[in-house]
């Protein structure tokens, strides 16, 4: 169902950039089959798409079918993995301009995704006047931004409608057994949607994380799901034409042969937060120990005329991944002019799509020529069905990818360095020597 291309990184690989990586991609394989290699506790992600709890998966539907009906507006609360999935399949199925554009449900506002002060406000004002619910979304349940979120908007909801109507609009998605936000939950009679213990926040998008916003949205999750399905059953075979494989190889041997940036490419506007959901998966799994490849996202054509430049001619550090869609949603002709005071009649009659599909070979073919690698994944469309089968592939592929690296996949130490200092620097109760010390360094 999706197509993977690598015969424009030819050129930059090695002869032997696959077949010198097959024992290790096969023992990465197995590692994440059996979750016998590093990080193995959280490899309840790789069949997930088979082996999602079903139970579960019609509360998500039924709840997503009450919120739909009752609701105007959904505040889905949370950050990093507990966030970055579901919008990225919003916008990429339905549109970055969902909350202007949808017909028959609520609005989607993601909060507690950040501290800007603006920003709540921003929301806030938005739904207001509006009948709405909340999604809060955490499986610590202990992470400062979406819980201090939740704080302000559960306030609101008991305001606006009584702590016992208000507790029937709040859906808690969070950990099975333990943390601050199940307890809550709990105390408070919430209906609750599981974060699996052995799924991490940045493969979580597959689990109620993210189904249950992306439901109310109105997106198909019994398609996603199936396309998730249809990918795992291809890529965990193993195999030198499996795609996963190739994308974790030739990533590594380019990563090996100099290459520090990888840039992840779309021509959909709608494409841009599936970028960065795509860098939270690759830059938490791979960036560790010093290592990795940094991983950043551009739209074009609109960036040709920004980024563009760099990539063309600065410095030789990156190569691409073109995420492709082959099938348009409509058609718009380009209208003949018998002035062509534009010069623009020899495009005339053509659809805006061909003009599209030539910008992309044209640049592809400029970004090999200027020393930028070129990988390409194809998808038949932005349905539900292909979304999932992406999803999965950047996962797997990512997964794979780790192991080749040898750097543990599933932690990610790194994010608590700011956590602890913020928490020093606020005064929570445990860090008064820490606070000290920061405070007499700045
Ligand atoms: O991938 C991760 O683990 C992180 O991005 C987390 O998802 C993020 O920090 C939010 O954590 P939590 O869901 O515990 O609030």
């Amino acid at each position: 169902m999706l197509k993977f291309d690598t015969s424009n990184a030819v050129p930059f690989l090695p002869e032997n950039w696959l077949t010198s990586r097959l024992d290790a991609l096969d023992s990465a394989r197995v590692k994440l089959e059996n979750g016998s290699g590093l990080g193995g506790d959280y490899t309840g992600w790789v069949h997930l798409p088979r082996d999602y709890d079903k139970e579960e998966f019609a509360r998500i539907q039924a709840a997503a079918e009450r919120i739909r009906k009752d609701s105007q507006a959904l505040v889905v609360i949370g950050i990093g993995g507990s966030y970055l999935g579901a919008r990225a399949v919003v916008e990429l199925v339905n549109s970055p301009n969902f909350n202007l554009t949808h017909k028959n449900g609520p609005a989607i506002y993601f909060a507690g995704n950040g501290l800007s002060t603006d920003a709540m406000l921003e929301v806030i004002d938005l739904i207001k006047d509006k009948d709405w619910s909340i999604n809060v979304i955490s499986k610590s349940g202990t992470t400062t931004e979406p819980a201090v979120a939740f704080r302000i908007f559960k306030n609101l909801l008991e305001e606006k409608y009584g702590k016992e109507e208000a507790r029937k609009r709040i859906y808690a998605t969070t950990d099975a057994h333990k943390g601050a936000l199940k307890g809550l939950a709990d105390a408070e009679g919430y209906e609750e949607f599981v974060v699996p213990d052995a799924v991490g926040g940045r493969y979580s998008v597959l689990t109620a994380v993210g189904l249950l916003p992306i439901a109310c949205a109105g997106v198909d999750i019994v398609e996603l799901m199936a396309g998730a399905e249809e990918a795992m059953t291809a890529l965990t075979a193993p195999g030198q034409d499996n795609p996963a494989w190739q994308y974790a190889a030739a990533r590594h041997a380019l990563y090996t042969a100099g290459k520090k940036v990888e840039i992840l490419v779309g021509y959909e506007p709608s494409f841009r937060f599936f970028g960065e959901w795509w860098k939270q998966l690759f830059g938490e799994t791979e960036g560790k120990e010093g290592k990795a490849l940094f991983p950043a996202s551009v739209e074009f054509t609109a960036d040709l005329h920004s980024m563009g430049q760099y990539i063309q001619q600065g410095e030789r550090l990156m190569l691409e991944t073109v995420v492709r869609f082959e099938k348009s949603r409509g058609s718009m002709e380009i209208p003949h002019d018998p002035d062509n005071v534009d010069g623009l009649n020899f495009l005339a009659g053509k659809d805006l799509s061909f003009v599209a599909e030539q910008a992309m070979r044209g640049t592809l073919l400029a970004h090999v020529d200027g020393g930028v690698p070129n990988l390409m994944v194809t998808a038949p469309g932005r349905d539900a069905r292909s979304v999932g089968a992406l999803i999965y592939f950047f996962e797997y592929a990512c997964g794979l990818s780790g192991y080749l690296l040898e750097i543990n996949p599933f932690d990610q130490p790194g994010v608590e360095a700011y956590k602890n200092n913020m928490y020093a620097l606020l005064g929570k109760p445990g860090y008064e020597d820490k606070k000290a010390e920061l405070e007499a360094r700045l």
